[in-house]
């Protein structure tokens, strides 16, 4: 066989420059302007401060912001620094830093998610990492997937999908009935009356968009871990979770929830660059999955320029490959870091102060029935409501003409839905409050 070194074997696997599983064979690049770190972003005085370093027009008040996510300064700065490189000279910008900047986005990624950043797969989206997931998660003849009545268009589709191709079979559960009134208790308990013997994949979403009900995920993850007891590997129920509304909100750190996959975009409440998701892992979880589209990684490509089939962790076999929109998915380092800066505690406790301040205003509106528990151990950010004999799409556009900016939840049942966020302030919550009351 002929005799590569792994220089050479990486040039001619040049397309490669800059994916993840290189950094690991090739070992670091000198540090060069114009890719230099962002410096250090001077921590933001009190959440106004923070509000300031969004380019969201503040005539309005962003309660959709979460949908589709505007980023903060040092993150917008990040993508603007290297789309400039890119520009410039696409191949040497690539080949100068990519292995440096990836290795950057993973490490601050495993250092917000918990874990090590073998654990994690990026991707596009939530939804390209759920349609990889459930399509390449390995099911034997005979074995089942468990999903809600709750879940998002995206986990269904996913699983439709991935039941047409291989004939899998797929059920549907549900959890509650009046989202308002749930229970940690009751939740799990339907979770464990809807695991059977032939259960394989648990498909569930930590904070339901619809309703904005959130699953009390440890627990549901320590009932499945008693359902598993006496299960061997191959039988053993893997808890997979749409963890988007929770990713950039929920404090807690991965590896303690017990979940097997957690998939998330990383362009809503994280305020991440547009079009960056991933899916986080348990270390032993990955060998349940084989991934779809083929990966770009030193490993992967050096084993098919030298014959062999790829060796290598499972996760970066995972992660689709061909070249990205590599500014965004660098700029990860900013987005996770920003986040780190706030701290993940405060974040949280920030956000569940403005959606109890908001849920409070809301519920002594005589019209409003408020559709989120008022819990926050049972609730997120988002925050739906009903307004007796008004339709939401109304609302939406009454409120938009008072430039509140707020979203329909687009299940079969559409709520008016509102995200308080670190872009929002108590001002905002009380003219929404005050906004909803004029309407009802
Ligand atoms: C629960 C849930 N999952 C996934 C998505 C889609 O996210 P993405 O745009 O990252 O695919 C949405 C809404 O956009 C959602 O509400």
């Amino acid at each position: 066989m002929e005799e590569l070194d792994r220089r050479t074997l990486l040039r001619r696997a040049g397309l490669l420059a800059g994916t993840g599983a290189l950094a690991g064979l090739v070992g670091c690049q000198p540090d060069r302007s114009p890719a230099a770190p962002a410096a250090t972003t001077a921590a933001p005085t009190g959440w106004d401060g923070v509000r300031a370093q969004f380019e969201l027009d503040p005539a309005k008040r962003h309660f959709a912001a979460f949908v589709l996510a505007s980023h903060p300064r040092p993150v917008a700065e990040a993508i603007e620094r290297h789309r400039r490189g890119l520009q410039a000279d696409p191949d040497g910008y690539l080949e100068d830093h990519g292995q440096r900047l990836d290795r950057q986005a993973r490490s601050a990624a495993a250092e917000y998610l918990g874990g090590d950043r073998g654990q994690v797969a990026f991707t596009r989206s939530t939804t390209d990492g759920l349609g990889l997931l459930y399509g390449g998660v390995a099911l034997r003849a005979g074995q089942e997937v468990v999903t809600t009545a709750h879940d998002f268009y995206s986990t269904h589709e996913a699983l439709r999908l991935r039941a047409e191709r291989t004939g899998a079979s797929v059920r549907r559960v549900r959890l509650y009935d009046d989202p308002a009134a749930v229970s940690a208790e009751r939740l799990v308990a339907a979770v464990r009356r809807g695991l059977g013997p032939r259960t394989r994949v648990l498909a569930l979403t930590w904070v339901h968009s619809g309703t904005g009900v959130k699953l009390p995920l440890a627990e549901v993850c320590a009932a499945v871990a008693d359902h598993n007891r006496d299960r061997d590997p191959g039988d053993r129920v893997l808890v997979c979770v749409d963890a988007v509304h929770a990713l950039g909100v929920e404090p807690a750190a991965l590896p303690d929830l017990g979940c097997d996959f957690l998939v998330a975009g990383c362009h809503k409440w994280l305020f991440g660059p547009r079009g960056t998701g991933l899916v986080w892992g348990r270390r032993e979880a990955w060998a349940e999955v084989t991934g779809t589209v083929p990966a770009f990684n030193g490993q992967a490509i050096g084993a098919w320029i030298t014959g062999r089939d790829p060796t290598g962790p499972r996760s970066a076999l995972f992660e689709p490959g061909g070249f990205h929109a590599f500014e965004h998915r660098w700029a990860l380092a900013e987005a996770f870091q920003f986040h780190l800066g706030l701290g993940r505690r405060q974040v949280a406790d920030r956000t569940t102060a403005l959606a109890t301040r908001l849920k409070d205003g809301l519920a002594a509106i005589p019209a409003v029935t408020l559709v989120t528990p008022r819990d926050p151990e049972l609730s997120a950010g988002i925050v739906c409501l009903e307004v007796a004999g008004r339709d939401p799409g109304e609302l939406l556009d009454a409120l938009r003409g008072q430039g509140i900016l707020a979203s329909v939840t687009p299940y079969a049942r559409p709520y008016l839905r509102l995200g308080p966020s670190i872009v929002t302030s108590e001002a905002d919550v009380d003219a929404v409050v005050t906004a909803v009351r004029g309407l009802a």
